[in-house]
């Protein structure tokens, strides 16, 4: 059975844009925060970055996935699994079989902010798996967790694809605390984080040669046209992917090829480019076992479980409430 709780005001997606875009092209450097890329082109772009010979993070966490499941289903004992940010929840597959030949589980609940992803995605995991009961939550988990929706303990808590990293250090701590503040005695925290590794490696994963990343990168701008009627041209920006080695982050940025000015009537909002000026779209924070250990007791969480792909490309964790 499916239900879909909506959290969200009816206004939230275009107040939220519109606030975001004054804000962060206004500002000096310019940003746009990243999950304005996944409208139904982005999220159709982003599945495609994930079959890319150079995006390794997807296959490698699905890799540890297939290993480790069942030990995190054993440690977890999870009777329901949420799992923020849950796109088409392809992963999480591994980790509801294993819950259930485990035998603990009851419900699923998918939070995202997206209905239509959680539709589809609740809706086959719905055929898969008779007799579960899939609670879809549509917020953002920005503000709203979406996580006080009546399921029975314990819980397992899932955060995965390395999502995290397109947060900054205060915003990771911030999130990482209202985790904490959401879960119960025996909940558990299971979190997907992307290593620090060669920057070559890096760099190739977020500028591949099909330039399939590129579009997802530009999509943002048809989004902004879409849906706040502005004129951006996609031809006149390029696709930049740096690793910022201090920060230890891929920064995503459109760069404008030229001095242009961009209306946004719905933002009420013209934007001046000079030639070579960027928007910076995403940064995609890349992590270390003691880096992860250590925000997580921060926000009073106690890694129990560190697991890596055979390569070393991607860490998964289990915390508990310390
Ligand atoms: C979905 C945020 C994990 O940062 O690797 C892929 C998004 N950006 N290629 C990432 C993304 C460029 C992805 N996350």
């Amino acid at each position: 059975m499916i239900t879909i709780e909506n959290l969200l005001p009816a206004d939230f997606r275009e107040s939220s844009l519109r606030a975001d875009v004054i804000a962060g092209l206004s500002a000096e450097p310019k940003y746009l925060p990243p999950k304005w890329f996944y409208d139904a082109e982005g999220s159709a772009l982003f599945e495609k970055i994930t079959a890319l010979p150079e995006y390794y993070p997807t296959r490698a966490e699905r890799a540890i996935l297939a290993a480790v499941s069942p030990e995190v289903a054993a440690l977890s004992g999870a009777s329901s699994l949420v799992e923020l940010g849950s796109g088409s929840s392809e992963k999480t597959r591994l980790l509801l079989d294993a819950l259930r030949a485990a035998g603990t589980l009851r419900r699923y609940v998918p939070v995202d902010v997206s209905e239509s992803a959680l539709r589809g995605a609740g809706d086959s995991v719905d055929g898969a798996y008779p007799g579960l009961d899939v609670h879809a939550v549509v917020a953002d988990y920005d503000t709203y967790l979406g996580m006080d929706s009546g399921d029975a303990g314990p819980r397992l808590v899932a955060f995965l694809g390395s999502t995290i990293g397109n947060m900054t250090p205060p915003e990771r701590a911030a999130f990482l605390s209202r985790v904490r503040a959401a879960l119960r005695p025996g909940d558990a925290f299971l979190l997907g984080t992307d290593l620090v590794k060669d920057p070559a490696v890096l760099t190739a994963a977020y500028d591949d040669p099909a330039r399939v990343t590129a579009a997802f990168n530009k999509n943002v701008l048809s989004v902004l046209n879409h849906s706040l009627g502005a004129d951006f041209d996609l031809d006149s920006f390029g696709h930049v992917a740096v690793w910022d080695p201090a920060r230890e982050w891929i920064e995503m940025r459109l760069r404008s090829a030229s001095g242009q000015r961009v209306r946004i009537p719905g933002a009420g909002l013209t934007v001046t480019f000079a030639a070579g000026e960027d928007i910076r779209t995403e940064v995609s924070a890349k992590f270390r076992r003691a880096g992860v250990a250590a925000e997580l007791a921060e926000a009073g969480l106690d890694l129990r479980s560190w697991w890596t792909d055979p390569a070393g490309q991607f860490g998964l964790s289990l915390s508990v409430p310390a």
